[in-house]
């Protein structure tokens, strides 16, 4: 494994296909020679096989995490975080209080996912215009339900019954309600509305936004923010964006670092609302707490401009395995600069990458249930490697390797293919191809990336802008 330079151990803190892609770009430094330590949701098949030492905390406790941190803190160089929840409970700074080990993520206090409403009112302060017209309903502010309704009523009185009606803290993309697509009426809104209240949390509600949407990541070094290609992300369940909100069915990205539906401006507009979130927070110096990948914003691109969906504050699943495939630096350094403040210029291989996720037949309501085999075999989608080469990448996900030498599809997402070619179309070809040779019961959406989808949002795009 490795480049056979310096050697270095890394913590990786995994869930989902995202860390098996950062555990690939890591593995393919040519100037270190990496150590993998890597604190798993589940025995991952793929993470098992790149670790040096593998541990599985099902609750990716932080407490957890850092025993085994402290336990081989002498081999450790640093530490980087994929999923948001330890993030959001403090991971960094619980690790680097109690181990010294420089962890690769916001602080605690700068991990801006944590609170969908506190997004809302940053904005507003830096660069309103990106919001919505938005309204939070706090849960202490209301004696009982009847009261929020009377408040739910009086805001859709005044902007209209075309909103979004979605949890203040994260749910996987999975809390938000749209009019139209989840609800038709004031009382099946309400419904929504309650379901988020009354399991604790606060409620956004905030107009609905037509348009085309676009991720946007960057990496972070407390000085500065080096912006990623966009990609776009497959949220529904179904093809032409039908049925639930999901994690993200797919993603890709174009060879440019804008999307086809939009251009190089809309990008320069995307960086510069980021810069601005960005220079709030970090204030007149530097600010070591937005280390990682601080911003990962997701755009709505509405005739009236670029607004913004929601902050995150780690990589995207499956967007960061649109990029991260396609990096020319070495990831090993990156990572190092982020630590140090010397962060510089990122290129990428001028390439298109289409991601593909197959998922459990009860993923996304496709069956209501699926009581049948779970077991999912690889090694036909490992074999067409010997055609595509590196151009195709397969990283297991919520799968695992039991006792038995079989991997299992767990509950989500269970692997995605990454296809890389000169066009969307050839990156989707090679993806798929991957998904066709993989033998279990899953399923798939084969729209992700497809030239009818794409003509549709370029198609969408000019309407808007009239
Ligand atoms: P979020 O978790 O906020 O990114 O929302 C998940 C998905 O819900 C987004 O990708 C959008 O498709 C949709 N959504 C969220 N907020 C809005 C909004 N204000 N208007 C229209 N759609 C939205
Ligand atoms: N692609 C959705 C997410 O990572 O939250």
């Amino acid at each position: 494994m490795g480049g056979g330079g310096e050697r270095v151990g890394i913590v990786v803190i995994s869930y989902g296909s995202r860390a098996a892609a950062v555990i690939d770009a890591l593995s393919r430094s040519e100037n270190y020679e990496v150590r993998l330590y890597v604190a798993d949701k589940q025995r991952n098949p793929y993470n098992v096989e790149h670790a040096e030492k593998h541990v599985v905390i099902p609750d990716l406790d932080v407490e957890k995490i850092c025993d085994f941190i402290e336990a081989n803190k002498n081999a450790i160089d640093f530490g980087i975080c994929c999923p948001e929840k330890p993030i959001i409970a403090g991971v960094r700074d619980i690790v680097e209080r109690k181990t010294e080990v420089a962890m690769i993520c916001p602080t605690k206090r700068y991990a801006i996912e944590g609170s969908k409403a506190s997004q809302r009112y940053l904005i507003e302060e830096c660069c309103a215009e990106a919001n919505p017209r938005f309204k939070v309903f706090h849960r202490t502010e209301y004696k009982s339900v009847g009261e929020a309704r009377d408040a739910v009523w009086r805001f859709l009185d005044e902007i209209g019954n075309e909103v979004a009606v979605k949890p203040d803290k994260p749910a996987a993309g999975k809390g938000v309600g749209v009019w139209g697509d989840h609800f038709r009426s004031r009382e099946q809104l309400f419904d929504h509305f309650r379901s988020i209240f009354e399991s604790g949390s606060d409620v956004l509600i905030e107009e609905r936004l037509e348009g085309e949407e676009s991720s946007f990541q960057a990496f972070c070094d407390g000085k500065r923010v080096v912006a990623l290609p966009d990609t776009r992300d497959y949220k529904r369940a179904f093809d032409s964006d039908i049925g639930p909100n999901t994690g993200g069915m797919g993603s890709y990205k174009a060879q440019e670092d804008w999307l086809p539906f939009l251009n190089e401006s809309d990008r320069e507009e995307e960086e510069r609302l980021v810069q601005r979130i960005f220079k709030e927070l970090r204030g007149s110096g530097e600010n070591d707490g937005l280390r990682g990948i601080p911003f990962y914003v997701a755009f709505m691109h509405t005739g009236e401009g670029a607004k913004i969906l929601e902050i995150n504050s780690r990589p995207g699943d499956p967007e960061i395995q649109n990029v991260l495939p396609v990096l020319k630096n070495d990831f090993v350094d990156v990572c190092f600069r982020m630590i140090e403040g010397t962060l510089e210029r990122i290129e990428c291989v001028k390439r298109a990458t289409v991601v593909t996720y197959a998922v459990p037949m009860d993923y996304g309501d496709y069956r209501v249930t699926y009581s049948g085999d779970r077991r999912v075999d690889l090694s036909g989608a490992y074999a067409l490697k010997e055609n595509y080469g590196d151009n195709l990448r397969i990283y297991p996900g919520s799968m695992e390797l039991r006792e038995d030498g079989a991997t299992y599809a767990l509950g989500s997402r269970t692997v995605c293919t990454v296809g890389i070619g000169e066009t969307i179309e050839e990156a989707r070809e090679i993806s798929q191809d991957g998904i066709r040779h993989i033998n279990g019961a899953l399923w798939n959406r084969w729209d992700i990336g497809a030239s009818h989808y794409i003509e549709r949002s370029i198609r969408k795009m000019k309407e808007l802008r009239g």
